[in-house]
């Protein structure tokens, strides 16, 4: 359990105390200490305070905004979390829980260093001195950087193995063929949205205009892919975690739970707007049943979730929308792909659910299933009915150089015309429903309606 985290310091860090703090900056020498970063009950000082880290209070002096988002985040009362139960000064414990502990200007203890205490912007930017006393000076700046390396320094080990966990994912590095190309100066603009962290950092997060050519030669393994800081805000509580307990918040960048209403046109299935964070990504790119080039790409769970399809305009539906038996799950994608559970033993370790496979515990846990065993079960049957509809669709679609993708080995483009417009809707809904990736799960009945329209025009057409 964890302690209650009403704190005094959100009160007692008042503008007063900043503006007093901002006038001794500006004569750099002889500041008062720092306004406390403790709980009610510290009576810390900051003599020591007198090497490379400034600690927080002082960045507040330019930076309120990020310092007051970054107060209200646990990271804030990390020392204190540690106080609440006795093991405030246990040295194993202080390294990953303040500022600097153990190195040279570091924290030391509340006594002499309480400008230091709990996880702040030094801990993800480096010792802060140097570009305090020179602030106009850029090559003195903190250096900002969205590796998951970062956090990785203290998100580690048996306890919280959420940086291992998440290296094992295919978030970790950026796919392949995409990373190709923005290593040779192209592409970045269009497929790095999803699968580069660097662009999406820059051009989504900080609104700037990115070349093409930002990555131009960067060695794959030193692209960012879907690091840590592109799903979490990094300095703010954001409220976008519906369940949460004992003070917490996870720091979200979008809602985890969104529930749209199912549509159609090309603009909405493609729109992340409408969708919950893992949406942000896992979204439709628009190719519709008329779309010759390519299947629809690997990334429409989010649409399948919801139950919807891109069409051409002005034509009618494939399949009517449906929505999920799965949508309420009460945190949606998070509940089957990040599964989490604390650490007990070596025999029971934690599991941060970072690694985003499915882990039917998940679906018992949530609630939603009598047990683990009855979903894997029904996870199965389902599964193997899809799959074997999906078979029987191909087989009957023949030979695949007639029918086919160009990017497929089917027909070039130039002879695409000669493809019955049965047979591409045909082609299209197999593929809806195979590159959603979950065989089903995540929308058992509208895959269903795929696959059975798509039954139905092969029978038509005498397959
Ligand atoms: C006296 C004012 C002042 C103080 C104190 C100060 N900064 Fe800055 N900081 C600036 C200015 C000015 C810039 C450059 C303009 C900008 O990017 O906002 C800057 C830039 C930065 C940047 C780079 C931002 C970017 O977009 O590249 C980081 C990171 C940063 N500061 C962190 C800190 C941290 C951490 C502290 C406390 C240890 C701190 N600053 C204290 C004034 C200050
Ligand atoms: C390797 C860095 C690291 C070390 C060393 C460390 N912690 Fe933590 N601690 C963390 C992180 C990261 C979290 C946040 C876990 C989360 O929210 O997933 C945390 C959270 C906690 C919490 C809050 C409850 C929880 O598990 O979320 C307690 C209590 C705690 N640590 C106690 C300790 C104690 C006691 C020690 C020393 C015996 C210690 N920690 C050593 C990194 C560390
Ligand atoms: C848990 C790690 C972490 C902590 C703590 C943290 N930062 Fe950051 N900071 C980041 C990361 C990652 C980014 C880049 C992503 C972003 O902008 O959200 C960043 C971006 C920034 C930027 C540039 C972007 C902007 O929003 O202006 C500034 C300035 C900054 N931080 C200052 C601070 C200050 C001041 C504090 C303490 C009050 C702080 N940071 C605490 C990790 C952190
Ligand atoms: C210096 C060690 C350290 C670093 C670096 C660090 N964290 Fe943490 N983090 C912690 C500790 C310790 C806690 C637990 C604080 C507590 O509960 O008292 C925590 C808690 C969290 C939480 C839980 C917050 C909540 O409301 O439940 C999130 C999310 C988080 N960190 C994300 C990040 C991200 C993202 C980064 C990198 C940008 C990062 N952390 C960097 C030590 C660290
Ligand atoms: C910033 C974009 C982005 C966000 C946000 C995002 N993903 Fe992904 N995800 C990707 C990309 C890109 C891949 C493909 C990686 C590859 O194939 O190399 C991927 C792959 C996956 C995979 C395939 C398994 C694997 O390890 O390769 C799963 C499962 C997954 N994501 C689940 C999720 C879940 C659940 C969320 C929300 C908690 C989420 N994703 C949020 C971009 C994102
Ligand atoms: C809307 C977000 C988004 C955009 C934009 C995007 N992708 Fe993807 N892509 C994904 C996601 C999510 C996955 C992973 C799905 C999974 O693992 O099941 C993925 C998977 C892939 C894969 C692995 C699966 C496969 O098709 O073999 C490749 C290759 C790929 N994308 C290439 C690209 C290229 C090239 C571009 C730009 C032309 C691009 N993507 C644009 C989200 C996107
Ligand atoms: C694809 C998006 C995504 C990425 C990437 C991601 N997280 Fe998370 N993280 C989430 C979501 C969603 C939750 C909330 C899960 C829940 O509701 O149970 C979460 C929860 C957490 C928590 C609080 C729960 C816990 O495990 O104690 C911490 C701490 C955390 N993440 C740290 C990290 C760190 C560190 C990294 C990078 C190594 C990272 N996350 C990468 C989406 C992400
Ligand atoms: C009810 C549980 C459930 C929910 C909710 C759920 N998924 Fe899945 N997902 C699955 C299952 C089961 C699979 C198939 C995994 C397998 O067979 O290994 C899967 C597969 C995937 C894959 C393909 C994995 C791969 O290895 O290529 C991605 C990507 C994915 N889901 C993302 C998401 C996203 C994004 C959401 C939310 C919009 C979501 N899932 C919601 C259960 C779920």
């Amino acid at each position: 359990m964890r302690r209650n985290r009403s704190s005094i310091w959100r009160t007692a860090w008042t503008p007063a105390a900043a503006s007093a703090t901002a006038v001794c900056l500006m004569a750099i020498i002889g500041c008062p200490p720092a306004p406390p970063t403790g709980n009610e009950n510290d009576n810390g000082g900051d003599s020591g305070l007198t090497g490379k880290f400034v600690g927080a209070a002082r960045c507040a002096e330019c930076h309120s905004g990020i310092h007051d988002d970054w107060a209200e985040t646990l990271h804030a009362e990390a020392l204190d979390t540690l106080e609440a139960i006795g093991q405030g000064s246990n040295a194993v414990c202080l390294p990953c829980h303040t500022v600097g502990f153990g190195e040279e200007g570091g924290f030391v203890d509340r006594a002499t260093t309480n400008a230091l205490a709990g996880v702040q912007c030094e801990n993800c930017h480096g010792p802060g001195r140097d570009h305090v006393e020179n602030v106009n000076d850029e090559s003195l700046r903190p250096p900002i950087s969205i590796a998951a390396s970062v956090c990785g320094a203290c998100h580690t080990g048996e306890h919280h193995p959420n940086f291992e966990q998440w290296e094992t994912s295919g978030h970790a590095s950026v796919t392949d063929t995409p990373a190709e190309e923005f290593a040779e100066g192209l592409a970045l603009n269009n497929c790095g949205t999803c699968h580069s962290g660097d662009f999406r950092y820059l051009a989504l997060i900080r609104g700037e205009t990115v070349p093409d050519d930002y990555l131009l030669g960067v060695a794959h393994e030193d692209m960012n892919a879907v690091t840590c800081a592109i799903c979490h805000d990094p300095h703010a509580r954001t409220g976008n975690a519906p369940l949460t307990e004992d003070g917490r918040d996870y720091q979200l960048r979008y809602p985890e739970v969104a529930n749209p209403t199912p549509s159609n046109t090309v603009e909405d299935t493609t729109n992340p707007e409408r969708f919950n964070l893992c949406g942000q990504c896992h979204h439709d790119r628009g190719r519709t049943w008329q779309t010759n080039s390519r299947p629809p790409h690997h990334s429409n769970q989010a649409n399948v979730y919801v139950g919807e399809m891109p069409i051409p305009e002005d034509t009618d539906l494939l399949v009517f929308s449906r929505v999920s038996v799965h949508a309420s799950a009460p945190e949606q994608c998070a509940t089957c792909h990040m599964y989490r559970q604390d650490f007990e033993s070596e025999e029971a370790p934690a599991i941060s659910g970072h690694d985003f496979q499915v882990n039917t515990a998940g679906c018992a846990n949530s609630g939603c299933h009598a047990s683990q065993a009855e979903a894997e079960a029904r996870l199965v049957t389902l599964q193997t009915e899809i799959q074997g509809r999906l078979d029987d669709i191909l087989t009957r679609l023949g030979d695949p150089t007639t029918w086919e993708y160009v990017a497929n080995g089917g027909p070039p483009e130039e002879e695409q015309a000669a493809i019955s417009n049965e047979i591409k809707q045909v082609r299209f809904l197999y593929y809806y429903a195979l590159n959603d990736g979950s065989l089903g799960m995540h929308n058992p009945d509208y895959v269903r309606d795929m696959l059975e329209k798509a039954d139905e025009i092969l029978t038509d057409l005498g397959l």
